[in-house]
């Protein structure tokens, strides 16, 4: 865990309500899966985002505007100082992956799989990104896949771009030696259920403190209650009670 000034260098609208933030400042040290927490500016609590690409000397983000925090950090200019905690959670188990792993992103959950991805890429392995939206027009992120080499598939609810359907279908489009996922409860619930103890999954929950004191994300598991931000928020496959 590591706290940092970082600067806003490139705010893109991916597609409306969906920025890619990209800020330089100490990146190191981050594990694929892991989140940072934003101080924004004006709002007392901060708020968690997985971390959806990093290097040595930058970080970046890929936010949704869903309320009052997130909308305020989708206008900020270049330039903007931020305050971010680093390296928080435990990220994903690379060493679980094998031959032919299968991520599978829903929303915004795609972003956290890239550095994923990169990293499963540069161990030599053949990987799988399913990508799933309600709409062409909503879909990012999907050249990026695709320039790491990974076949890269995009599932869209109305069809209208790449196959139609739930990207929970990929679960029987591919062969996989293990899944790692990202998305709203219903998808990871049903990746849980059919690929079991191979999958891994990122959550999301309401935070409060986001270092482990208020017990505010708690979620049940089969090992009892855990907190996401502490003891997640990778967890894996028949570990947790939907
Ligand atoms: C580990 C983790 C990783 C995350 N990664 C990303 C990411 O990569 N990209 C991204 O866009 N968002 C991510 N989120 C969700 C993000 O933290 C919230 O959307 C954000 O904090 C909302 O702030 P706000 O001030 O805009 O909304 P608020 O004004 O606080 O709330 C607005 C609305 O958003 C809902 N909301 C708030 N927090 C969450 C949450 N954690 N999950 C679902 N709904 C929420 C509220 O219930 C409310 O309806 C992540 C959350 C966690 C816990
Ligand atoms: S947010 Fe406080 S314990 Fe997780």
């Amino acid at each position: 865990m590591k706290k940092g000034k970082f600067t806003l260098v490139e705010n893109t609208a991916l597609v409306p309500g969906m920025h890619r933030l990209t800020f330089s400042g100490d990146g190191s040290g981050i594990v694929p899966g892991q989140f940072a927490e934003v101080a924004v500016p004006g709002y007392f609590l901060r708020r968690p985002f997985s971390v959806a690409g990093f290097d040595g000397g930058s970080l970046t983000l890929a936010v949704r505007v869903r309320g009052e925090g997130t909308a305020a950090l989708a206008a900020l200019a270049p330039g903007a100082e931020l305050d971010i905690v680093t390296g928080l959670g435990n990220g994903f188990d690379l060493s679980a992956a094998g031959e032919r792993p299968l991520l599978i992103g829903g929303g915004s959950g795609v972003g956290v799989l890239w550095p994923l991805c990169r990293a499963l890429a540069a161990d030599g392995a053949s990987v799988t990104a399913a990508l799933g939206f309600n709409s062409g027009t909503e879909s990012f992120y999907v050249s990026d896949f695709a320039a790491l080499g990974a076949r890269t598939e995009v599932y869209t609810a109305d069809g209208s771009r790449g196959r139609r359907g739930l990207v929970t279908a990929a679960l029987g489009d591919f062969e996989y030696s293990s899944v790692y996922a990202c998305g709203a409860a219903p998808m990871l619930q049903i990746i849980d259920r059919e690929a079991g103890a191979k999958a891994q999954f990122s959550l999301e929950a309401r935070m409060g403190c986001g270092f482990g004191a208020c017990m505010g994300c708690t979620v049940e598991t089969v090992n009892g209650p855990r907190r996401v931000c502490k003891d997640g928020p990778v967890f894996r496959g028949g570990e947790l009670i939907w």
